[in-house]
């Protein structure tokens, strides 16, 4: 019989390292680590940072900001710090573990209301001419934010493709299960495979991005290798990584969070200074790398791209 660990929502938040101690904390052993290691075995370190992503980033992200100005955080902070519970449930998890899973090949299948159902491969999908840079603010529930330049193309590409017909209300997306390389699927924490959805002119809106990449380069496996989901006016968790299904559906999908604990994470996620997590404010926020808090924005600051969206509904029901 599998032992039902605790739920993620279960473990109190002194439990929880804030994300500065954390990121100092890793900083201080890696630099340490590799300032000895270059003392004993200079030639190793000199291979390692060759194949180091954070060596490669494109020189043209040094002076890249967001559209208010912000800097970005740097691909450590990006790629160390991740929720991503088929890995494990704490942040430094997902870099820790995901070096087993393979994200190529990779076929996504697409079924529901659409009249173009099937199995697409990635490179059906990818191309030189449609990848583009986009530099967004990220939310998380958990009031932590960063600035990331992700890599992709717009989900609505995708659907075109697929033509939904009148009936398809919403998208239902999948993570891929495979216990074999994913660890935390070994467990019971969350109810397998994850599952998110959007409404379908959530998914159409031209901010939502289908992200298979950071700073120009291939996603690493803890933020989602090889396809994930980036919408950036609502909180990370609607940002499905690995995804391997879209199905296109009549009803609300049951998302996994939702399915978890409807209370604290409502299917549309939007972030909303104005609604307080039951447990915590959403008033403000931690940037990664800093200690000041910041005043979170509605809609993460993208109110003017999608508040039509939401128009007549109550935000403070509708969570
Ligand atoms: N997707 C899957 N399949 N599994 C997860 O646990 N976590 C979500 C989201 N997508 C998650 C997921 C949460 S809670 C957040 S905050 C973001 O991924 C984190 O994305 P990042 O690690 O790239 O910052």
């Amino acid at each position: 019989m599998i032992i039902r660990t605790r739920k993620p929502s279960d473990v109190p938040s002194s439990e929880i390292t804030p994300e500065d101690v954390y990121v100092n904390r890793r900083r201080f052993i890696r630099d340490a680590a590799v300032g000895t290691a270059a003392l004993a075995f200079a030639p190793n370190v000199l291979d390692a940072s060759e194949s180091d992503p954070r060596q490669q980033v494109p020189a043209r992200f040094q002076n890249m900001k967001s559209e208010l100005d912000e800097d970005l955080n740097p691909y450590e902070h990006i790629t160390e710090y991740n929720n991503f519970y088929e890995f494990g449930a704490q942040k430094e998890d997902p870099a820790r573990n995901a070096g087993d899973f393979r994200p190529r090949p990779w076929t996504v299948r697409i079924e529901g209301h659409v009249n173009k159902p099937g199995d697409y491969q990635l490179e059906d999908f990818i191309g030189p001419s449609n990848m583009e840079d986009r530099v967004y603010r990220m939310r998380c529930v958990e009031a932590w934010s960063v600035v990331v330049p992700w890599r992709g193309f717009p989900l609505s590409d995708v659907i075109n493709r697929a033509e939904p017909t009148g009936d398809a209300k919403y998208i239902e997306f999948k993570t891929v299960v495979r216990p074999s390389e994913m660890p935390g699927q070994r467990t019971r924490m969350l109810d397998w495979p994850y599952v998110e959805g959007l409404r379908m002119d959530e998914a159409m809106n031209p901010l939502t991005l289908m992200t298979t990449g950071v700073y120009g380069m291939d996603l690493p496996n803890q933020n989602g290798a090889p396809l994930r989901l980036i919408m950036p006016w609502k909180y990370g968790f609607k940002g499905i990584k690995s995804i391997v299904s879209m199905n296109f559906v009549e009803e609300m999908p049951r998302n996994t969070w939702w399915v978890q604990n409807r209370r604290e994470y409502g299917f549309y996620a939007n972030v909303n200074p104005e609604v307080d997590h039951p447990r915590w404010t959403q008033a403000r926020e931690r940037r990664l790398g800093e200690l000041r808090r910041r005043r979170t924005l509605m809609f993460n600051g993208y109110t003017e791209q999608v508040e039509s969206m939401y128009a007549g509904m109550d935000l403070t029901r509708w969570i």
